[in-house]
């Protein structure tokens, strides 16, 4: 009777599994500290691996994919595609990851890059056993303003990019198909970007004669997240090759090559996203605000889709008439501004 039931429960969750899309490490954030390697769905045997030898790790990367997330959603906030997540999808962003589309490129890059960042950073705070600070950047370090030692730890970027290769890529390592080799590709990418941008904002802190080589905060996520929003646009049209086994361009003019390193490829053409769409995984556009003067992305015509937008009047307060006093403030008074928002019509 058991074995029964067993079956059939099988047998239903395979059908309803066959409609849905494949859980995500993505989905660690939203079990807090509750990491349990084995019951986070969607992680492959080398992942569950990696995670029973790093549980505080696993938990950085869980609570870091906010940030990634947050990160997504500002670059496109002015967007039809919002970055918006899926309540109670295994993967995050349901549907839509079922193409190879520019936008789940961009996902999959910036999350790349997110669990660099966040283990790097946690590495640098002391929050990690299993990382120590970098070893070359130890000992004594000179300048003209004389020596000091190596305190703290210093970004230890290396280490957690080797560590987010591991993890992140193992899935598509499993079945390299043609989706497989295109997330590796934009998962490589998006740690490229940070690596770049990352280099470049470093910064001595000095502190009681300890000298720390350091990310600036916040920074390298936003520059990353703006980077990977450059090759967002200028994202490559790409084919699997005719063996199968590396990606090719499909220019216009008919001209192959492998995509560059640096660039981010897509498979699938994306909707527009205007209107709720379940097979796309499209939302739409409907009560999302737009800027009627605005010839972007977030000007009502483009924004609505054609459909047209409402008018709400509102009352917000705001600082006005603010004057300097000398020496050194500046006094404002509370105003009260009428101002008008737009919100696209639904599709009706
Ligand atoms: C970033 O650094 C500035 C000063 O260097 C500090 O005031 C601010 O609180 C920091 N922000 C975060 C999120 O750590
Ligand atoms: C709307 O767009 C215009 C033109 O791009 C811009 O100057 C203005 O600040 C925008 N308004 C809002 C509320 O974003």
């Amino acid at each position: 009777m058991n074995a029964l039931a067993c079956g059939l429960c099988w047998c239903v969750c395979a059908a309803v599994c066959v409609l849905c899309v494949d859980a995500s490490w993505w989905y660690m954030s939203t079990l807090g500290s509750r990491v349990m390697c084995d019951n986070i769905p969607g992680l492959v045997s080398e992942q569950r691996q990696l995670c029973r030898q790093h549980p505080r790790v696993m938990q950085a990367i869980g609570a870091g994919v906010q940030d990634w997330i947050a990160e997504c959603q500002h670059q496109f906030r002015n967007h039809r595609w919002n970055c918006n997540t899926v309540a109670r999808d295994h993967s995050l962003f349901g549907r839509l990851l079922l193409r190879g589309s520019r936008e789940v490129a961009f996902i999959y890059a910036i999350s790349s890059a997110g669990v660099v960042h966040t283990l790097a950073r946690a590495c640098s705070r002391g929050e990690l056993d299993s990382c120590s600070c970098d070893p070359r950047k130890t000992g004594a370090w000179r300048d003209r303003a004389g020596a000091f030692d190596w305190g703290g730890c210093s970004d230890h970027v290396e280490h957690a990019a080797r560590f987010g290769h591991a993890f992140v890529d193992a899935k598509e390592r499993k079945e390299p198909d043609a989706r497989a080799l295109i997330n590796l590709h934009n998962n490589r990418a998006g740690r490229k970007v940070l690596f770049c941008t990352w280099v470049s904002p470093f910064v001595w802190e000095i502190e009681a004669k300890n000298v720390h080589l350091r990310m600036r905060n916040n920074t390298a996520a936003r520059r990353t997240g703006d980077e990977l929003r450059r090759k967002y646009e200028r994202a490559v049209h790409v084919a699997v090759n005719q063996y199968g086994a590396a990606l090719t361009t499909l220019s216009a003019a008919g001209r192959r090559a492998a995509p560059g390193k640096n660039q981010l490829v897509y498979s699938d053409e994306s909707p527009d996203f205007c209107v709720h769409d379940h097979d796309t995984g499209s939302v739409g556009t409907g009560g999302r605000r737009c800027n009627v003067t605005s010839r972007g992305a977030d000007g009502c015509s483009v924004m609505c889709c054609g459909r047209g937008y409402d008018t709400a009047r509102v009352s917000r307060s705001a600082k006005c008439e603010c004057k300097f006093h000398w020496c050194c403030a500046v006094h404002c008074r509370d105003c009260r501004q009428v101002v008008d928002v737009r919100t696209c019509k639904d599709h009706t």
